[in-house]
């Protein structure tokens, strides 16, 4: 389906021919290794060993540091430039001339679409955005307070029992139905888990919109017979939609590939993809950069919060980022449309604190030397906190902005012949062969 671009072809014709020679010191021996695309095969350390009965060398690298877990024509990021392509088109320019669905097209086909292929792509995504009955049942199971990553999560695995075909996945038209399947239900399922926290009835589809002013709708109608929603705030969300779409080997990501290795059906790696999403660490971290903002409260109680967070009480949430070590390009965008946002919503006092924190960081020695800049969570929350949206939902309109992404990760992963169950190896270290002692002698 998707082809890698010439000159990630023409680097791994060059590499062919390099190789790794290692000595092992235990025994003085030497082996060369060949080196592909930058990267060693950890499997051939494994003919690394001390003597026969050695199992042979492994790699320790806790949290994949410096591990490629796959080879993706997905997603190009090159975290010390702060460049960031889908496909091998800039986001900055996805950003401002595509749309979340074409993109998501992009990510998921490999390619941009012709009119006719977009039309098509639109039509049935918007005709698979209804939800069976029953899972309005089920989020009526779910306490009025629970967090609507919760009930996502839990609904989108429920989906598994309403699509059993979805396991065939090794059928290229059920994995592409179920992928459009996955991206059209989701703002339906976020916009059910919102009402129902506020006990608001449930709005269905309206097809003559767009996927974000359909989505603005099942949130936000209440009893006129139309939901238009104003056009800035729509292109806004679009374009955050965009933004989140897929950032290559993240832990989401990773763990839909991971899940999804054991052949399971997509609906239930997705859901342990929304459940990895979840954490404060990841998307969850949108909804704790603005509670932090919250809890700095106005721009003079900046210095005494950062002091802090240099003397280990917490961390500048929205700060930093596993492979971003310059500027992440989201967070600039993002700025733009808070911005954007904000000139229809009016102003947020919390902007300002946002501002200043990040200028009085990105002066200080503690924040620069260690490479920490706002990453795409520093000012999303505040898009959606104008949007008036309570923060739990905050990670769930990333769930909805990343599915395109998991998809495209997760229909690659299946179609690699790389690839295998995700199975990593261990360092035991543990007691071994302990005499079993009966309770009283304990
Ligand atoms: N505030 C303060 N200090 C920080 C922060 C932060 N946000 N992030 C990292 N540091 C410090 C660490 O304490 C550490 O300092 P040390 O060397 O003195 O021990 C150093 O910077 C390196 O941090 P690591 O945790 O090793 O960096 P890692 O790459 O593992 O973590 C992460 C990346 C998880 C994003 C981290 O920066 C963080 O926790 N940020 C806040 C949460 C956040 O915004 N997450 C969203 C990420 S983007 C996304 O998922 C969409």
């Amino acid at each position: 389906m998707t082809t890698n671009s010439p000159s990630i072809e023409a680097r791994k014709a060059e590499s062919v021919s390099e190789t790794l020679t290692v000595t092992d010191n235990r025994t003085g021996k030497s082996y060369e290794l060949p080196i592909q695309e930058g990267t060693i095969k950890a499997i051939d350390l494994r003919q690394i060993r001390v003597d026969d009965e050695d199992f042979g060398l492994m790699t320790y690298d806790p949290a994949f540091m410096n591990t490629a877990s796959c080879r993706s024509a997905i997603t190009y990021i090159d975290g010390d430039r702060g460049i960031l392509e889908y496909r091998g088109y800039p986001i900055e320019q996805l950003a401002e001339k595509s749309t979340f669905l074409e993109t998501a097209y992009l990510l998921v086909n490999g390619k941009l679409p012709t009119r006719s292929e977009l039309d098509l792509w639109i039509h049935d995504v918007t005709h698979h955005t209804l939800v069976n009955e029953k899972i309005k049942t089920l989020i009526e199971g779910f306490r009025h307070d629970a967090h609507p990553m919760g009930v996502l999560a839990s609904m989108t695995a429920a989906l598994s029992t309403i699509y059993p075909d979805a396991r065939r996945v090794d059928d290229p038209e059920v994995r592409m139905l179920t992928m459009v399947r996955l991206i059209a239900k989701m703002p339906t399922l976020a916009a059910w888990a919102y009402r129902h926290m506020l006990g608001l009835p449930y709005i269905y589809p309206d097809n003559d919109l767009s996927f974000t002013g359909n989505f603005l709708s099942m949130m936000f109608r209440m009893v006129e017979p139309k939901y238009q929603a104003n056009k800035a705030v729509e292109e806004a969300l679009d374009v955050l939609f965009i933004l989140h779409a897929d950032h290559e080997q993240n832990c989401s990501a990773n763990a839909m590939r991971a899940v999804g290795s054991s052949r399971t059906d997509p609906y239930s790696a997705a859901a342990a993809a929304i459940g990895a999403l979840y954490g404060p660490l990841h998307g969850g971290a949108n909804e704790e950069a603005l509670r932090m903002l919250r809890q700095i409260g106005s721009v003079e109680n900046i210095p005494d919060f950062i002091k802090k967070v240099k003397s280990g009480e917490g961390r500048l949430m929205g700060f930093g980022h596993r492979v971003y070590k310059n500027f992440d390009p989201r967070g600039k965008i993002i700025k733009r449309m808070a911005d954007q946002v904000m000139d229809v919503t009016g102003g947020n006092p919390l902007l300002d604190v946002a501002v200043e924190l990040e200028r009085i960081a990105l002066e200080d020695e503690y924040f620069v030397d260690r490479k920490l800049y706002p990453n795409v969570d520093f000012y999303s929350g505040l898009i959606y906190e104008a949007l008036g949206l309570p923060a739990e939902m905050f990670p769930v309109l990333f769930a909805i902005g990343r599915t395109p992404g998991w998809a495209a990760q997760w229909n690659e992963m299946i179609q690699d012949s790389d690839q295998k169950i995700a199975r990593p190896r261990q360092v035991y270290t543990g007691g071994r062969e302990l005499d079993y002692a009966p309770i009283a002698s304990r």
